[in-house]
């Protein structure tokens, strides 16, 4: 008999599986968006073997869990592993959101909004006729060049050390905008956006482009963030930039994207970013 007084006090669980996953900013802030947002989920951060991803994402799924962020390295897997994909994530070949539906399993991509939105909302920056430097050809670069050519810029060119892979992603992308594949020392020109998606800051390496791609007004960005600048954005002030920014914004932006595909509810992502910020440098 159904006890009209009991109601459904479960709250909706949510995780971020990948590894390492210990330090992930995702638990914070999907806390801080439930709190502003008045969203009752618990979130948490899962770390997962190599070899134990389509386990652990079974186990969260038949426990009832609602839905998943992925990170690295497991977001590749994760797209072989979802039933639907979005058109974003199909074209990224990386899933780093995964909503439990009825009957399926649907994985999208938000990478690429959260960083458009943070250079186009909140650096204020206009991507349409612009020449933009993607440096970096993995997962991380492939994530956002769709969402990037989406906004019609006069080119984008990406670099890379190994130039093959370069060459190869601007092929997959040849439809959709005008876009090339080069090596660091193919280039001779500056840009107006400059976007550091290579694992050398997590490295504390710098990526060999040449000096003469900053101008006073480039505006460069580091996929990657920390309590200070990365090495890549002191190595820009150093040849001359005035406007840097790390992907502190991308990281909210993207989370706020998922959070809109589990919820329904956009949460406000400039405060968060002043918290997290906060929190960073203290
Ligand atoms: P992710 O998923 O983070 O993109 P990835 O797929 O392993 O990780 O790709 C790492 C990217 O960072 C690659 O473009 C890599 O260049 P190569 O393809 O030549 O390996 C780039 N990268 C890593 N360390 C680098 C460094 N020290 N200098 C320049 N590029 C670097």
């Amino acid at each position: 008999m159904t006890d009209l007084f009991n109601f459904d006090t479960r709250v909706d669980r949510y995780a971020v599986m990948g590894n390492p996953v210990a330090h992930s900013k995702s638990p914070r802030i999907h806390a801080l968006f439930a709190g502003q947002t008045g969203q009752k989920i618990e979130y948490t951060a899962i770390q997962v073997d190599p070899g134990g991803f389509e386990q652990a994402l079974g186990n969260f799924q038949a426990s009832g869990g609602k839905g998943l962020n992925i990170t690295v390295p497991f977001k590749e897997e994760a797209w072989a592993y979802v039933d639907k994909r979005t058109a974003r994530a199909e074209l990224a070949g990386a899933v780093n959101t995964i909503k439990f539906e009825k009957g399926y399993v649907l994985g999208d991509n938000t990478d690429g909004v959260g960083l458009v939105s943070d250079l186009t909302e909140n650096h204020r920056i206009d991507l349409q006729y612009k020449n933009i430097l993607l440096m970096g050809a993995g997962g991380a670069a492939r994530g956002v060049i769709a969402p990037l050519l989406q906004q019609r810029p006069a080119k984008l060119i990406i670099a890379n050390r190994t130039v093959d892979k370069a060459v190869a992603l601007a092929e997959i992308f040849k439809d959709y905008g005008s876009i090339e594949g080069c090596g660091y020392d193919d280039l001779d020109t500056s840009f107006d956006i400059i976007i550091n998606a290579t694992a050398a800051s997590l490295a504390g390496d710098l990526v060999p482009i040449p000096p003469l791609c900053i101008a006073a007004d480039s505006f460069c960005y580091d996929m990657m963030y920390g309590g200070t600048a990365t090495v890549f954005m002191r190595w820009a002030k150093d040849c001359g930039a005035l406007q840097y920014s790390d992907g502190l914004g991308m990281l909210v932006g993207q989370a706020a994207e998922s959070f809109y595909l589990w919820r329904g509810v956009r949460p406000d992502i400039k405060s968060v970013i002043e918290q997290l910020r906060k929190e960073l440098q203290a």
